[in-house]
């Protein structure tokens, strides 16, 4: 095929991720991972399915970063998942080492790729490997927005009883507590919720919004979400892949918009082949401008725990 995307961590959100890449055909698709047999193990069962699929992809899993040589994508899941009572801040050193690693390595096997970066805490990660790779800034993008904001799509639609279909949602700020739902560019075909839901309610479903992640936690209790990352992995691998010049809520590298001067947070932004071609700069409210200030300020203070 084409088209190659390295996943780096077999876990939960990789193989998901692998998954749904393998089914789509549009890419061959490398799982590498450090536990011995397992990406190979995934990959063989991934490479089983595609008949099943109807995908030519081909699917190999290793333990060899060289295997993954001439990428077009890396999407980096490796890293440890929260627990019950755990931020997606307290995996902050042990993903540091762990990202910062794979992320150096993987690089100078595919010096031309787009990195997708979802280990948490993302934008923080998002940073390192940018700052790691030396990869330019366009090259490096994390995931998170899109997983919140179709969080926040979900809750909108259950509030109203329509089909989730018609609702679109943004979310801008840092993928953690202080996330910024934007109920004003939340919208059911085009009407945005505030004509539609009470305040009182919206607020209900921003803080749900936030607290998202931690609810699936508390339910799984061994590890976090996975589907619809891996969802909202593959709507980014796909914009990337296909040239799809797609709006979407990533993290890139935000420098001189947002009155930002340097720093990985969400914001919208146009996905496409060469991966981050532009940054959206809405017009935010004093509320709103304070509310993404304090987001962003956050993902500021964890980058400097680790010293970028
Ligand atoms: P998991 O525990 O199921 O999988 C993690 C995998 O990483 C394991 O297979 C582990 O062996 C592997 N790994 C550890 N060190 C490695 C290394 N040096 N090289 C390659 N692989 C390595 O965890 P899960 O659920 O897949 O989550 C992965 C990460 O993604 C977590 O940090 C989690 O918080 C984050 N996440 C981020 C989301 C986002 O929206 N940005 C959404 C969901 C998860
Ligand atoms: C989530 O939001 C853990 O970041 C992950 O589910």
């Amino acid at each position: 095929m084409e088209k190659k995307v390295t996943v780096i961590g077999a876990g939960n959100v990789g193989a998901s991720t692998a998954q749904l890449i393998a089914a789509s055909g549009l890419a061959d698709v490398v799982l590498f991972d450090v536990i011995e047999g397992v990406p190979q193990g995934k990959a063989l069962d991934l490479a089983e399915a595609c008949p099943l699929y109807g995908s030519a992809s081909q699917c190999t899993g290793t333990n060899d970063l060289a295997d993954t040589a001439g990428s077009d994508i890396i999407v980096i899941t490796a890293g440890l998942a929260r627990k019950p009572g755990m931020s997606r801040d307290d995996l902050l050193m042990a993903n540091a080492k762990i990202v910062g690693d794979v992320a150096e390595k993987s690089a100078r096997f595919s010096p031309n790729a787009v990195i997708v970066v979802v280990t948490n805490p993302m934008d923080v990660m998002a940073q390192l490997t940018l700052k790691v790779t030396g990869f330019a800034k366009d090259k490096v993008v994390g995931m998170g927005g899109i997983l919140d904001s179709a969080r926040f799509r979900t809750f909108v639609a259950m509030e109203l009883g329509v089909s989730v279909q018609d609702v679109e949602a943004q979310v801008l700020g840092g993928h953690g507590d202080l996330m910024v739902p934007m109920p004003r560019f939340t919208t059911v075909k085009g009407v945005a919720i505030t004509e539609l839901i009470s305040k009182e309610r919206i607020d209900a479903l921003v803080q749900r919004t936030r607290t998202g992640g931690a609810e699936i936690v508390g339910l799984l209790k061994t590890g976090s979400a996975y589907y619809a990352p891996a969802a909202s992995n593959f709507q980014m691998v796909k914009a990337i892949l296909l040239d799809e010049q797609r709006l979407l809520p990533c993290s890139p590298y935000v420098d001189g918009v947002y009155g930002l001067d340097g720093v990985c947070t969400g914001v919208p932004t146009v996905l496409g082949k060469n991966g981050v071609e532009r940054i959206v700069e809405l017009k935010l409210n004093e509320q709103e401008s304070s509310d993404f200030a304090k987001s962003v300020n956050a993902v500021r203070s964890l980058v400097k725990v680790i010293g970028l």
